[in-house]
């Protein structure tokens, strides 16, 4: 079966994403699918995952702070579940919401972000044609998973959730479940129209967690001798949830190992590569040698032949060929041009640009400033809203004085200006080209073109006075 001829089809299937729950386990006020993997949010991975195949045909349940989810989010199509009465109530929340009918559903849980397009396309044909299909995984610990409930032929009986485990086996005597113990509920469905219409209404909250399970709907199946298949994708990684620091932690570890293998195959050159964190939209170019510790999240783009040194954090930024990162440099919405250097501990701030092959060396900051072709500030300075022009030398110590408390003021500097040490620049000021600055200075008026400025208290030598001498 080709999924995507089938999906395109005469509206055969939508995606419906679960992603109303605050995230009890994962603690703090923060949505759980907000919370980042690689610097971007959980929900981020499973929406890329499902994109390729729903294109836009996706809705989401968002609930818990929606609003915030939702700024995030703002292409996605959603809809609120308020309050959280669970899985299965956000369905009923998702399905009530749609004025298109749709042949079938593909549910699944927004804290899944290890799922890929592959694994969801195979799900798919292999679910085509049930009524109600769900992926199951082996695991060695089951922990708070749904439990899987197969007969001894090995057909699906139900879905029954860990906390109401002990009731059921009771109730059963655990006569029923013939099969794998470590088999589980992925969190993955296909559900067809058939199924919402007759079985969604039915759902109750007759249970230990007393919230409306998605996956009482498998039981309610089988009772109505429906076509349920639990579809098994062994111990796929890939289809784990995560609700816990500790899954946020190993999930990030794998999707890092993904992104990482890809590059490594694509031409990077990564050091101490299990320390090298790539976000999965970077763009990095083969050639590139990059060492880690150091995370590049955001729509980064580093060009070939760049070397990025270790305890770098780069973010959402452009870093043209040939440029050298030196360590512990802190780079944001930013632009180094080619063959540029940074660093060691440079900060490039938002709007920073470095000419190519411009310096800007140890303790350096850049705030909404330019540093022209080949010009150097290579200690101590920061230079915020500034337009430096090519071939200036940057003293050390100097600084933009571009704040007055309560407003921003440019600095202009002309091409191959020499700014002596330890000047201050009290913005809006313009230094043309050619200029000589003198070190110390405090400058508050213009400097024309091929002019010197000192703008400090002349030194006067005398006689020591008496009382000072020792002896
Ligand atoms: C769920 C399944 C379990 C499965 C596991 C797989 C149920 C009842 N249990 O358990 O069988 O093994 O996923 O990872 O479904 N959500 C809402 N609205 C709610 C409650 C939850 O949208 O009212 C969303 C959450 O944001 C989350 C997803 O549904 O993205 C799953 O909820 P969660 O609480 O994590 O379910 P699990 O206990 O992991
Ligand atoms: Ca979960």
């Amino acid at each position: 079966m080709n999924t995507t001829s089938i999906l395109h089809s005469d509206k055969y299937c939508m995606a419906i994403i679960l992603a109303a729950g605050k995230g009890t386990r994962m603690k703090g006020e923060t949505p759980k699918v907000m919370r980042k993997l690689l610097g971007e949010p959980m929900l981020g991975w499973v929406i890329s995952a499902l994109a390729p195949i729903f294109g836009d045909q996706m809705l989401a349940v968002f609930g818990h702070k929606a609003n915030l989810v939702k700024k995030a989010f703002p292409y996605v199509d959603s809809v609120r579940q308020a309050p959280q009465l669970g899985t299965g109530h956000a369905l009923q929340t998702a399905i009530s919401a749609l004025s298109d009918k749709w042949q079938n559903y593909l549910v699944i849980n927004g804290d899944a972000p290890l799922v890929t397009t592959p694994i969801i396309e195979r799900f798919l044909q292999e679910s085509h044609g049930s009524d109600l299909s769900f992926a199951t995984i082996t695991l060695p610990d089951p922990g708070s998973y749904g439990r899987v409930i197969r007969d001894c032929q090995n057909k699906v009986i139900a879905i029954v959730e860990a906390r109401d485990l002990k009731s059921y086996l009771d109730k059963m005597g655990g006569s029923q479940n013939c099969a794998n113990a470590n088999e589980v509920n992925a969190g993955l469905y296909f559900i067809s129209t058939k199924v919402i219409e007759k079985l969604l209404p039915q759902l109750n909250n007759q249970n230990n967690s007393g919230e409306y399970y998605i996956t009482d709907l498998i039981d309610l199946a089988v009772k109505n001798n429906m076509d349920c298949r639990g579809i098994s994708c062994g111990n796929d990684p890939g289809l784990s949830g995560v609700n816990s620091p500790l899954e946020l932690a190993n999930a990030e570890n794998i999707l890092s190992k993904r992104i990482n293998d890809g590059l490594m195959q694509a031409g990077v050159i990564l050091h101490n590569p299990d320390l090298v964190r790539c976000g999965p939209l970077a763009l990095i170019d083969p050639g590139c040698e990059i060492t880690g510790p150091c995370e590049i999240y955001g729509e980064t783009i580093i060009a070939g032949e760049t070397v990025i040194e270790s305890h770098c954090v780069i973010i959402n930024s452009k870093i043209m060929p040939k440029a050298h990162i030196k360590s512990f440099c802190h780079i944001e919405n930013a632009i180094v041009g080619p063959a540029a250097q940074a660093g060691p501990y440079c900060r490039l701030r938002p709007k920073a640009f470095l000419g190519e092959n411009a310096h800007a060396g140890n303790f350096v900051e850049l705030k909404n400033a330019v540093l022209g072709k080949d010009s150097k500030a290579n200690h101590l300075t920061y230079l915020g809203d500034a337009e430096i022009g090519s071939g200036v030398n940057i003293g050390a110590g100097t600084i933009t004085c571009n704040y007055d408390g309560a407003r921003k003021h440019k600095t202009v500097i002309g091409d191959n200006a020499f700014i002596g040490s330890n000047t201050a620049i009290v913005a809006p000021l313009e230094i043309g080209g050619n200029t000589l600055v003198g070190a110390g200075s405090t400058l508050t008026r213009n400097v024309p073109d091929n002019e010197m400025a000192i703008a400090r208290s002349r030194q006067v030598n005398m006689p020591k006075p008496a009382a000072h001498n020792k002896k």
